[in-house]
């Protein structure tokens, strides 16, 4: 997607040769329009996969997550990383080890809120290891549901997310893929 190319070159922050800091639009600020098009885009790579419902992981997939489900017509659910007054009972659990942050979190889905005639995209904001995404593939398992797909704003291609999950089967949709961050630049796949 050439306009999220363009916004990761004038606005991204490469911090190391393994993070990209993309604050100003996607991770703490968000550009509401860029959104708008994210969502379009996913929409257009997942319109004739039969989707029923979309998964992300709170707080920077949500964005992207619900441009989609307005394009798609579908509603947004966001796995929550910590339980909630009114989210305590009956709940898909799955754990989530980060090699990024070398600590393991949990992640929840409200059991009512998946049933097995679902087909569920998963979205995110990055892609690294591929562990959040396959957490959120877990929980739709759980559910007996189907994983209609996974899209992905910016893949970090040289981390082995991606190979794991296209490993398990699974169309994998990455709007950004970045080859590398080497010497301070960002170099993209295609
Ligand atoms: P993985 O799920 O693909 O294995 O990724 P990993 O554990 O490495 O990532 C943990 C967190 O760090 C995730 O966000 C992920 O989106 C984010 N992340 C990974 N690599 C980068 C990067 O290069 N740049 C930025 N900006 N983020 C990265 P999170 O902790 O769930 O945060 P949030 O969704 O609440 O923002």
């Amino acid at each position: 997607m050439e306009l999220l190319k363009k916004k990761i070159v004038e606005e991204g922050v490469v911090l190391s040769d393994q993070v990209l800091k993309v604050d100003s639009f996607l991770n703490h600020q968000i550009d509401p329009s860029l959104m708008q098009e994210i969502g379009r885009a996913f929409a257009n790579r997942f319109r004739e996969s039969g989707v029923t419902k979309i998964v992300t992981i709170e707080s920077s997939g949500i964005a992207p997550a619900v441009m989609a489900g307005l394009e798609l017509g579908v509603p947004v659910i966001f796995a929550r990383k910590r339980k909630s007054l009114t989210l305590q009972d009956d709940l898909y659990t799955e754990k989530v080890y980060s090699f990024t942050k070398k600590e393991e979190s949990e992640v929840s889905v409200s059991r009512r809120l998946l049933s097995p005639i679902d087909r569920v995209l998963l979205i995110d904001d990055f892609l690294a290891n591929g562990e959040a995404a396959l957490a959120m593939a877990r929980i739709v398992e759980q559910a007996s549901a189907n994983v209609a797909g996974i899209g992905i704003v910016i893949e970090k291609a040289f981390q082995n997310g991606n190979s794991k999950l296209k490993e398990k089967g699974y169309q994998v949709e990455s709007l950004a893929r970045i080859a590398s961050l080497k010497s301070g630049f960002v170099e993209f796949i295609d």
